[in-house]
């Protein structure tokens, strides 16, 4: 059974991306800039926009986050992305997800705009994804495609099952599976809440992508011996005896599946880190589109 080790890929991605970060400076051109909007004080939310603007910093890319407090409203909200927008230093703009009650998490992803979508949210990069057309990838989805790619795990033939629809992570992963592209063309089905027989198609999966945001969802008997299981899961769930209070757990229950695998992402230290590397890659592609490099 092999680990599929996030650390590792996303040292690997982020080592070629501040390679070439030193190469814009030195030939004397401004570094990639990501601006990240952070809303209210949601623990998790805090925790991933920190290491986004680390991880920038790590390359040699420069960052700028706007806090907002939880009680903001939407229209000031939509004032700073047209703000950001204008911005020729801006080359991609996030909105941490999820947004507090009074703001339209639509209206928000609509406002950014598409040429600074580095979370790939927008309907355009949506719809360009979903046609094959070059576009912003959804950061967790790429950082798999990009894990997938580093271990050489052929995808091709092969029937990939992914939990859950949602538009940041299961409807674009089961998008780019099924596509013509490198590390693609599997036969996709896509498992949701309503989806009666999912212990049935889950043990049918070479591929099992568990992304419902269920802790420990996935047990040993829903899992086909020899299956490559992808853990996009990353709850907190409260416990006592951790430092913090809570430990993260994955979708998947690691210790009884791990041992069925040909190969497992492990939580934390799997595909998590692997969003970041997505997002950075994001972020310098809106750079060189928008600069012209
Ligand atoms: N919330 C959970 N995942 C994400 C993500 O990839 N991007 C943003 N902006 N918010 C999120």
């Amino acid at each position: 059974m092999l680990i599929l080790d996030g650390k590792l890929v996303a040292a690997a991605v982020k080592e070629t991306l501040k390679a070439e970060t030193e190469n814009l400076l030195k030939s004397g051109k401004r570094a990639p800039q990501l601006a990240a909007i952070l809303i209210g004080s949601n623990g998790a939310s805090e925790t991933y926009v920190a290491s986004k603007v680390k991880n920038c910093e790590e390359i040699g890319f420069t960052s700028l986050l706007v806090r907002f407090d939880e009680t903001i409203d939407e229209a000031s909200v939509l004032h700073k992305i047209a703000e950001l927008n204008a911005d020729d230093s801006v080359d991609g703009i996030l909105v941490q997800l999820p947004l507090p009650k009074q703001i339209s998490e639509q209206k928000v992803i609509e406002a950014i705009d598409p040429s600074k979508d580095v979370d790939g949210f927008h309907p355009s990069s949506a719809g360009k994804l979903m046609q094959g057309l070059p576009s912003f990838i959804p950061a967790t989805p790429y950082g798999i495609m990009m894990m997938l790619e580093f271990f050489k795990l052929e995808t091709k033939g092969k029937h990939a099952v992914v939990i859950g629809r949602s538009n940041i992570v299961g409807r674009p992963m089961s998008i780019l599976l099924s596509s013509n592209i490198p590390y693609g063309n599997c036969t996709v089905t896509i498992c949701h809440s309503h989806t009666p027989n999912l212990k049935e198609i889950c043990l049918q999966a070479d591929i099992l992508v568990a992304a419902l945001g269920k802790p420990e969802f996935v047990k040993a008997d829903m899992v086909k011996p020899g299956a490559i299981v992808i853990d996009v899961g990353i709850t907190r769930v409260a416990d006592d005896t951790a430092k913090k209070g809570f430990r993260i757990k994955g979708d998947v229950d690691y210790n009884e599946v791990a041992p069925k695998t040909s190969a497992i992402t492990p939580v934390p230290g799997g595909v998590g880190l692997m969003t970041i590397a997505g997002l950075l890659k994001n972020t310098l592609q809106a750079y060189k589109t928008n600069t012209g490099v």
